[in-house]
């Protein structure tokens, strides 16, 4: 096997793991699932569900790989060896990569959406358009996501940029990037926390967030809830898993994974918080919640001293923090390659990437470019509709809390008690609270409260609306 990469040391696996869980979750999907939601509810299941099943859950996928320094596939298989189970764990290796196949290729179409608004801004049309709200939305709604060769060009251009970045290797890709402009990404959010704060719908925003109206919750909502927080924090899929084979031993896992949480939930909510506040301040009506981040935040954002800068540079940054959550999406799917078909890495990136571009397609060109690939409904229920929207649903929904819950079984269960502990007190100070209660979660917690939720969406017939 080739030597595998290392990162430079403890920050350097924070900043990477916190790369590839913050992105487009944060700052597209979560408003607007949000919103979809009715907020305040939904708000507070996320963040139990962050609590209760996506800390265990990230502490225990950065374990398997850190023991095993392979990718899913491999890393399944060699520990499930010899075990309850046996070989068979690869299978949900398997899973993951294929949750990583599926969302890249169209999370890679939202994140060139981030490439067309700074091409805008360098042309100085940005400005103009998001001075007239309305323009704005007609020119992203009709223009721009109904035009099969930008959705595709675009899409296209920001796999290469994936690609590239992952065909340098560990280190020097991802690392220097997320090194910087992470931390520039999270001030300008706090600036404009800031600034919402004196705006007259920041009241209301907060109320909408956080007072919780549970009286129409369904369940469909609660796997919502789950199946973003997986989404966001990376998980159920392998991604932290392929970036813990790469952590040193003498990084604490369990460290590590409350910080990327805390991070990952925090640049959400402050997300949250910034586009709410604009929505109430402006009473917006919002018709198409899904594109929130490309129609709301610009029109104000232009309003601030040197506006047109302030405007583009923020979609360099969000397009930055899309692409380190990319990377880690290939990441995945090529080490697959790399580690079990033994393919160089430059032939692993090359081939997955052309391939998941290829897929990728389909998606762009659902956004209304195409009415079948609009119109087809995988699911069968309202807002499924569309190949983009499905594979959406599909991978964040199911694939994510599926493969989570089976994580948390066999590390729960099928490994060692002892082992796993050993395993989580190796680069940190041994404490037995802590531990306890990972372990307890990840062998009742998590799969009990992911196992019901997937249960009452399949058996009570709960409508996905
Ligand atoms: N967590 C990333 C985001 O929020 C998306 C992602 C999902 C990345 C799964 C890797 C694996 O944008």
């Amino acid at each position: 096997m080739q030597q595998r990469g290392q990162w430079s040391g403890r920050l350097g696996f924070i900043l990477a793991a916190a790369g590839s869980a913050i992105g487009l979750g944060n700052l597209w999907k979560f408003p607007y699932v949000t919103h979809q939601n009715e907020g305040g509810a939904f708000v507070l299941i996320y963040i139990g569900a962050v609590l209760l099943v996506g800390l265990p859950i990230m502490t225990a996928e950065i374990l398997v790989g850190r023991r095993t320094r392979r990718d899913p596939v491999g890393a399944f298989k060699q520990l499930g060896e010899g075990r309850l189970g046996g070989k068979a764990w690869a299978g949900l290796g398997f899973l993951g990569v294929s949750a990583g196949f599926i969302i890249l290729s169209y999370y890679s179409v939202v994140a060139g959406w981030t490439v067309h608004y700074i091409v805008l801004s360098l042309q100085g049309k940005l400005t103009a358009l998001a001075s007239d709200p309305g323009a704005l939305q007609t020119h992203f709604v009709d223009g721009f996501l109904a035009d099969g060769k930008q959705q595709v060009g675009y899409h296209v251009f920001f796999m290469a940029a994936t690609v590239s970045a992952v065909y340098f290797g560990v280190k020097e890709g991802i690392e220097r990037v997320a090194k910087i402009l992470m931390p520039l990404l999270f001030a300008i959010l706090i600036f404009l926390v800031i600034y919402s704060a004196t705006t007259p719908g920041f009241a209301p925003a907060m109320k909408f967030l956080f007072r919780p109206n549970f009286s129409e919750l369904e369940p469909s909502a609660i796997l919502e809830a789950v199946g973003q927080a997986f989404f966001s924090l990376s998980l159920g899929m392998g991604a932290m898993l392929t970036y813990g084979s790469y952590m040193r031993r003498e990084s604490s896992v369990p460290r590590s994974a409350v910080e990327i949480c805390f991070l990952d939930s925090m640049m959400g909510i402050l997300a949250c918080v910034i586009m709410f506040s604009i929505i109430f301040t402006f009473d917006l009506e919002v018709s198409q919640s899904a594109t929130i981040l490309f129609t709301t935040l610009p029109t104000v954002l232009v309003q601030l001293p040197a506006g047109g800068l302030v405007l583009g540079l923020f979609f360099v940054l969000v397009g930055f923090a899309a692409l380190t959550s990319t990377v880690s999406l290939l990441e995945v799917v090529s080490s697959y390659a790399i580690d079990e078909l033994r393919w160089s890495r430059q032939r692993a990136t090359l081939t997955m990437g052309v391939a998941i571009g290829i897929f990728g397609v389909l998606s762009a060109l659902s956004l209304g470019a195409n009415s079948a690939l609009s119109q087809l409904n995988l699911f069968g229920k309202g807002s499924t509709e569309g190949v983009f929207s499905s594979l959406d649903y599909l991978a964040a929904n199911w694939l994510l809390p599926v493969g989570g819950l089976m994580i948390a079984l066999f590390v729960g269960w099928i490994l060692n008690p002892q082992e796993v502990k050993t395993e989580l007190e190796d680069g940190h100070k041994p404490m037995q609270a802590s531990f306890g209660f990972l372990h307890f979660a990840l062998r009742f917690a998590a799969p009990i409260a992911v196992g019901a939720i997937l249960f009452s969406v399949i058996f009570l017939g709960a409508e996905y609306q």
